[in-house]
């Protein structure tokens, strides 16, 4: 047989070799000690003339070990290639993918946690809301500004709603539960109110015409200004820790009076001055202040037996300023790329 020919049938063969089993099957054809077609050639060099057996054998020798590399190299594509429905136990697992939970869920969850630990409880009401509980009641009468329809996204047509009036509006704070709690319990009262929000604004990057806030409510015979800022200083040192500053300043809200406003010290900058922070240092987290007497006579509460405080509070703003998320946006695309990195 010529050995030129074999080999180029031989090198076809390898070049088509595509299973373990086809590469075994080619090496037996081939190299098999029994029946292989180099090995019997190989073995007829015996009986042949010595020159023959001299220049012949060397060739076939070299046609085996050819064979022999060529399939060596075969086996290796092969093991290199995934097999048909084997499981290739070698390969890392790939991990269950694991559910996160919001962060604005954390945030809200860490808010009311840090508030049951100080006693209080957790009440939630309706997001249509009529005039009378979003506003009227919290002394903002009808021709109060804040009601104006530039802020506010008022109803089409009302809509019923828990508490006799019919809904009007979304509700554009919790405050509102305030009065719905109160009119319907008598002190003392120790509670927050969790829930979404409404305002009539353009989503950018520290807007969204849906937000959430926590109200918070704090009705007694001897409550004070400085239970006030007691409560609300634990508050800030427990979510943002020990090491940021708190400062309280005096604002305005009309169902508070005196009123006061919360910051913390900027955790960009240290407090030295930043864009952030608007170069002051600070960073407002509340509104707050005691319940205006006004808020007690619309619920039925003798103003000169109670005192109270009240106090609201933006969960992405607390988000944005715990994590340091830039932008408000991102709480409501839900990109998973984003969801995931916050600690569970
Ligand atoms: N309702 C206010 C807002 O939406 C927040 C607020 C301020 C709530 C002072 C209060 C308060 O209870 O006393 O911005």
């Amino acid at each position: 047989m010529d050995i030129a020919e074999l080999q180029q049938t031989l090198e076809r063969e390898i070049a088509s070799i595509k299973s373990e089993a086809d590469l075994r099957a080619v090496r037996d054809r081939y190299l098999a000690r029994k029946g292989g077609v180099i090995s019997n050639l190989l073995k007829d060099l015996a009986s042949a003339p010595v020159e023959e057996r001299r220049t012949r054998g060397s060739a076939l020798n070299g046609l085996k070990q050819y064979a022999e590399t060529q399939l060596e190299a075969a086996q290796k594509t092969i093991d290199g290639r995934p097999r048909g429905n084997a499981i290739d136990v070698t390969l890392p697992g790939r991990p269950p993918l694991v559910g996160h939970r919001h962060p604005l869920t954390l945030m809200r969850d860490r808010v009311e946690a840090i508030f049951l630990r100080m006693g209080f409880l957790i009440v939630e009401g309706p997001e249509l809301e009529d005039d009378y509980h979003n506003f009227e009641a919290l002394n903002m009468p009808a021709e109060h500004p804040a009601r104006d329809m530039q802020d506010t996204l008022y109803l089409e047509t009302p809509l019923p709603v828990p508490g006799g009036r019919a809904a009007t509006l979304l509700r554009t704070h919790t405050s509102g539960m305030q009065i719905r709690y109160m009119e319907t319990h008598q002190p003392p009262v120790r509670l927050i109110a969790p829930g979404r929000v409404y305002r009539r604004d353009g989503l950018d990057l520290t807007h969204s015409p849906m937000f959430s806030q926590v109200e918070g409510l704090v009705v007694g015979e001897q409550v004070t200004l400085a239970d006030l800022k007691g409560t609300l200083v634990a508050f800030a040192r427990e979510l943002f820790g020990p090491d940021r500053g708190t400062r309280f300043r005096p604002s305005f809200f009309p169902y508070t009076e005196p009123s006061g406003e919360l910051d913390i010290s900027c955790a960009a900058c240290g407090g030295s001055g930043c864009p952030m922070c608007k170069h002051t240092g600070w960073i407002e987290v509340l509104g707050s202040g005691m319940v205006h007497p006004a808020v007690f006579e619309a619920v039925g509460y003798d103003p000169e037996r109670y005192t109270g405080f009240a106090f609201g509070v933006g969960i992405e703003r607390l988000a944005l300023l715990k994590w340091g998320v830039e932008d408000i946006r991102l709480f409501y695309e839900n990109d998973l790329r984003f969801l995931e990195q916050f600690p569970l």
